[in-house]
């Protein structure tokens, strides 16, 4: 028998403020975890959810002095605009902390303490990279080279993100400092370091043997590095922002992010509520930590060894993890900014939170990476909620509106396809709640969608609007069982979808009924009168999908610039100025341009040098129109030999602009000059 528990905890990964969140974060961790929350909290369970901004760490750091503000005013700005959208997203934490509170410099600090005092960390100095310039050790992202794996040359102290490896600095080849751009030196310095391979019996038991439940992709990786075998793991870092290590002769030095960070859920707690120790300590709490898949080694194997090393507190029971969503086909990735970014999604679909809140729970990464398109969440909108789960909605209040004024009939007697319907409903409830308790949320949602789907069907079926002209009796049963079917979908896709739920049970006129009583065929009594129903969504028009894309468009077109700007070749070999003058440059017009029969790429062009009208073959078709290169004034080498290309004789060659992405641009002339003005 599974073991049953008094109480529920509910932890989602802490987002750094350094940045806004994207629907990535969401799909991966803050939907599924608060499907889960309200779900626990609707069938009546002692729950609580909490989170928080994750407020230290070097990326903070970096971007404060990028900007020249301090990591105050980063993690304040950010965790505002986190927590507000949480907000707007229907996000039910019982609390959003932050790691910069008083409660939790003090809640890590005393871990930490109280863990040195037992002398459970080992104390090591060792040589680290020291930037002479900047006088400071450089931690973890201060650190840049090229990644010994995959060669990309923006590799950090601690992780590629081209190729996703973790790397120490050590490893990064040609490391420069991210604070000045000078090669750093080794500098001996001291450290705290938790010895997890005397964590290892403990983890393995307790999670290769005892956790085999636990998704395939976090038990696979926790087994990984056990069986990798582990390594005493630094906790403190040399840098000014941070909670500082409560040690003497420490100055200088702070709690490694990753040490303080998960300590972070303990605080929030303790921010909400003074009876937080029932939820840590008691052995009849499940503890839950929903995360992205690049947290598993911190959760599964990091935190677990701190809190084993303390004592006192309760492990997780699972940790749910997703893989990644991408996006139109591509990495999600912050700093080329291909995101969709929670914030700037309810700005543009206001009171579209739930759209957003299903597509990604039914296109969640559950157990591979995923991906996200505008057309998509067009589709599922358009087609799944509102042809099929609106419209059922509305078509069951449209009816009872107009039929009875809104005064729910009375049912009568049951039909064999009443009963089979009223079964197939009952059977949906079980496989419902199985699917939110192993974790799997898109079977969940496609099962709570099944409500409205045999809603659907049983309107479609019974045809009410064509009955009630000859039983009137029998359509009273029908609008019944159909309002029942509406006050289920409230409660089945409350996890999923609050603000529509809501809605639904405003129109139904009703209070929320528990999630106990779903199913039951009495949830919207004969006699009760509803309200005036309204559209529970609406058609996403193709526009507003157009202007998402136009988006992501501008941004790739921003990204390639900024990147070739980046990538300049180096300079050539010196020509002399003799040489140079041999070259003839002259402003010339072009007169007419058409497409080269059977090419791709190439257009003939008849341009005016001043010296004469010619023709040149330019390998331009595919960067310009014929269209938008007449009249233009370009840049021509009129004495390169001349070459015969598909028959016709080029005499010349246009002059463009190449960057890196290889994108061309005409060179002509800041303002209108007679055709065959030298150039030199
Ligand atoms: O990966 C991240 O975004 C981290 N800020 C998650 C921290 S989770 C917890 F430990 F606080
Ligand atoms: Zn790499």
């Amino acid at each position: 028998m599974e073991k049953q528990f008094k109480r529920y905890l509910i932890t989602s990964a802490l987002p750094y403020a350094n940045g806004p969140v994207h629907i990535g974060h969401l799909a991966g961790v803050y939907v599924p975890s608060d499907i889960y929350a309200r779900y626990l909290r609707l069938k009546g369970h002692d729950v609580i959810s909490v989170c928080g901004s994750d407020e230290h760490g070097v990326p903070i750091t970096i971007k404060a002095r990028k900007e020249g503000i301090t990591p105050q005013d980063v993690v304040d700005r950010y965790h505002e605009i986190i927590k507000r959208s949480f907000e707007g997203l229907g996000m039910s934490f019982d609390i959003y902390s932050r790691t910069s509170s008083a409660t939790h410099a003090k809640t890590a600090s005393d871990f930490f303490r109280k863990l040195y005092d037992e002398g459970k960390f080992i104390e090591k100095t060792s040589m680290q990279y020291y930037d002479e310039q900047a006088q400071t050790f450089l931690a973890d992202r201060y650190i840049v080279g090229t990644c010994p794996r995959c060669g990309n040359d923006r590799a950090y102290g601690d992780q590629c993100e081209k190729c996703g490896s973790t790397l120490s600095p050590d490893e990064l080849l040609d490391p420069h400092s991210a604070v000045s751009g000078s090669t750093p030196v080794k500098r001996e310095t001291k450290h705290w370091y938790l010895p997890l391979d005397q964590y290892e019996q403990f983890l393995r038991e307790w999670i290769l043997d005892g956790h085999k439940e636990w998704k395939s992709n976090v038990y696979g990786q926790c087994k990984s590095w056990l069986d990798g075998g582990l390594q005493p793991r630094a906790v403190s870092r040399d840098l000014d922002w941070g909670i500082p290590v409560p040690v003497e002769g420490a100055e200088g030095k702070v709690l490694y992010v990753w040490f303080d960070a998960p300590i972070g859920y303990i605080s929030a707690t303790k921010d909400l509520t003074p009876d937080w120790e029932k939820y840590w300590k008691d052995p009849e709490t499940k503890l839950v930590h929903f995360i992205g898949k690049d947290n598993i080694v911190f959760h599964c194997i990091v935190f677990p060894s701190m809190l084993k090393a303390h004592g006192g507190y309760i492990l997780p029971e699972n940790v749910p993890s997703n893989e990644f969503l991408n996006l139109e086909g591509e990495k999600i990735s912050t700093s080329r900014n291909w995101a969709v970014w929670l914030h700037e999604y309810l700005e543009d679909f206001p009171g579209k939170e739930d759209v957003l809140r299903y597509v990604l729970c039914a296109n969640a990464p559950e157990t591979k990476d995923n991906d996200f398109t505008w057309k998509d969440f067009q589709a599922r909108n358009n087609n799944e909620l509102v042809a099929v789960l609106g419209n059922f909605v509305n078509r069951a209040l449209v009816l009872t509106q107009k039929y009875y004024g809104g005064e729910v009939p009375a049912c009568g007697e049951l039909t064999e396809f009443d009963r089979a319907t009223m079964e197939e409903l009952a059977g949906i409830k079980r496989s419902l709640e199985s699917s939110i308790e192993s974790y799997r949320f898109r079977e969940a949602l496609k099962e709570a969608m099944n409500y409205a789907r045999i809603g659907n069907k049983y309107l479609a079926d019974s045809e009410p609007w064509k009955l009630v002209k000859t039983d009137p009796e029998r359509v009273k049963t029908i609008l019944y069982i159909a309002l029942q079917i509406t006050a289920d979908i409230a409660v089945a896709i409350e996890p999923f979808m609050p603000f529509s739920a809501a809605k639904i049970l405003r129109m139904l006129d009703i209070e929320k009924p528990s999630w106990e009583r779903l199913g039951a065929a009495d949830l919207v009594p004969a006699g009760h009168r509803i309200a005036q129903p309204e559209l529970l969504f609406e058609k996403i028009e193709d526009a507003a999908i157009e202007a998402q894309l136009a988006k992501l468009a501008a941004a790739k077109e921003a990204n390639a610039a900024a990147e070739a700007a980046q990538n300049i070749e180096p300079q050539k070999d010196s020509v002399s100025f003799d040489d140079f003058q041999r070259m003839d440059i002259r402003v010339s017009t072009i007169l007419a341009a058409e497409k080269v029969a059977k090419t791709k790429k190439l257009l003939k062009l008849t341009v005016d040098t001043g010296i004469d009208q010619r023709e040149i073959v330019s390998g331009i078709a595919e960067h310009f129109t014929p269209e938008e290169l007449v009249g233009r004034q370009v840049l021509v080498l009129v004495n390169l030999e001349p070459r015969e290309l598909k028959g016709i004789l080029s005499r010349g060659m246009i002059l463009m602009a190449e960057d890196a992405s290889g994108k061309l641009r005409l060179l002509q002339p800041n303002e209108a000059v007679n055709s065959g003005a030298i150039v030199g």
